[in-house]
C-alpha cells in the first residue's frame, strides 16, 4: 500500500478496526501501532504503518477429540498355545475380543469376522473385507460373492465349503463397502498372519486386488498377478479374481480364467498329496 496523506484520526480508526477484528478472531494475542508524530504546525500526518505483531501462541487447538481405543489386542504377547488348530484358533480369536484400533470400523461393524472354515485346511482364501451381510451374520463371503465363492470351490474344485478356510484382510466391515485404509490393514493384518501361521495351509488362494498385493508384498495388478502360482513364506499362493469383480463383469473369458486358477490349485494338491 502507498503512503497516502490523510488525516491521524482517520487512519487510526481505521487500523483500530483492524487490529480490533484480529484480536477477536483471536489471530494474535498483542498488536501495537506506531506512527510519526504530526509535525509542529501541520495539519495532516505522513502515517507510517509500523505494526508490531505478536502471534498468539497455540492459537489453533486441536477441535477434534482425540480417540483412544478401549481394547488393543497385544499380539506381540500372544504365543499360540499347545493343542489343536482349532483351539489356537479359538484363542487367537478370543484376543481379538472387541478390538478397536480402528476407530470408524470398530464404530460401524455389528461383528467382527474373524474367519470360518476347517482348522486343518489345506486350502485357505483370502478376501478383502467383510460386505454388509457378513457383518451382519460374522461369518466370511455369505452374501451374493459368497455364494459365488461357493460354487467355485464346490462346483469348480470339487471340494467342500466346509473343508476350507475363509478369512479376509480386515476382520470389520469398512463403512459402505469403502476400500480398506492402508492403516486399517497394518492394523488387522498381524492376526491374518497368525491364522496362516496356525492353519499352515498347503495352497492360499488370493481373491481380488487388496489380499494379493498384501500377501505378495507388491503393488503389481491383480490382472498381471493372477494365473500363476507364487510364494507366501513357502507356500504356494495362487492370486485370483474377486467373486465380486467377477459378478460385475460377468463373462466368459473371466470365468474361465477363475476356472483355469483353482484348476491349477486342484492340479497342484493333487501332485503334493
Ligand atoms: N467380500 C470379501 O472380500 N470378503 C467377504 O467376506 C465378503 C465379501
Amino acid at each position: 500500500m502507498s503512503a497516502t496523506h490523510v488525516t491521524q484520526s482517520s487512519v487510526y480508526n481505521l487500523i483500530n478496526t483492524f487490529l480490533n477484528q484480529e484480536l477477536d478472531l483471536g489471530n494474535y494475542s498483542s498488536l501495537f501501532l506506531t506512527a510519526v508524530p504530526p509535525k509542529p504546525g501541520k495539519k495532516t500526518v505522513r502515517v507510517k504503518k509500523e505494526v508490531k505483531i505478536s502471534k498468539k501462541e497455540n492459537v489453533v487447538k486441536e477441535t477434534k477429540p482425540v480417540y483412544k481405543p478401549k481394547y488393543v489386542p497385544d499380539l506381540d504377547k500372544f504365543i499360540i498355545p499347545p493343542g489343536n488348530k482349532k483351539a489356537q484358533l479359538d484363542a487367537l480369536k478370543k484376543l481379538i475380543g472387541s478390538c478397536d484400533m480402528c476407530p470408524e470400523l470398530a464404530n460401524y461393524r455389528k461383528n467382527i469376522v474373524f474367519g470360518a472354515g476347517n482348522p486343518d485346511a489345506d486350502v485357505l482364501f483370502i478376501g478383502e473385507a467383510p460386505g454388509r451381510d457378513e457383518d451382519v451374520q460374522g461369518v466370511p463371503f455369505v452374501g451374493r460373492s459368497g455364494r459365488l465363492l461357493t460354487d467355485i470351490i464346490e462346483k469348480g474344485m470339487n471340494i467342500k465349503r466346509e473343508d476350507v478356510y475363509i478369512a479376509n484382510i480386515l476382520k470389520c466391515r469398512p463403512p459402505n463397502n469403502r476400500d480398506p485404509l492402508s492403516q486399517e490393514e497394518v492394523n488387522c493384518t498381524p492376526f491374518l498372519n497368525k491364522q496362516l501361521e496356525i492353519i499352515k495351509p498347503k495352497v492360499i488362494i488370493t481373491l481380488g486386488r487388496y489380499a494379493a498385493q498384501y500377501i505378495l508384498n507388491t503393488t503389481v495388478a491383480i490382472g498381471k498377478l493372477r494365473g500363476d502360482f507364487h510364494d507366501y513364506k513357502g507356500i504356494p499362493v495362487m492370486p485370483t479374481y474377486h467373486p465380486a469383480y467377477l459378478i460385475r463383469n460377468y463373462n466368459k473369458d473371466n470365468r474361465l480364467k477363475v476356472w483355469n486358477d483353482v484348476k491349477k490349485v486342484v492340479e497342484l494338491l493333487e501332485k503334493i498329496g
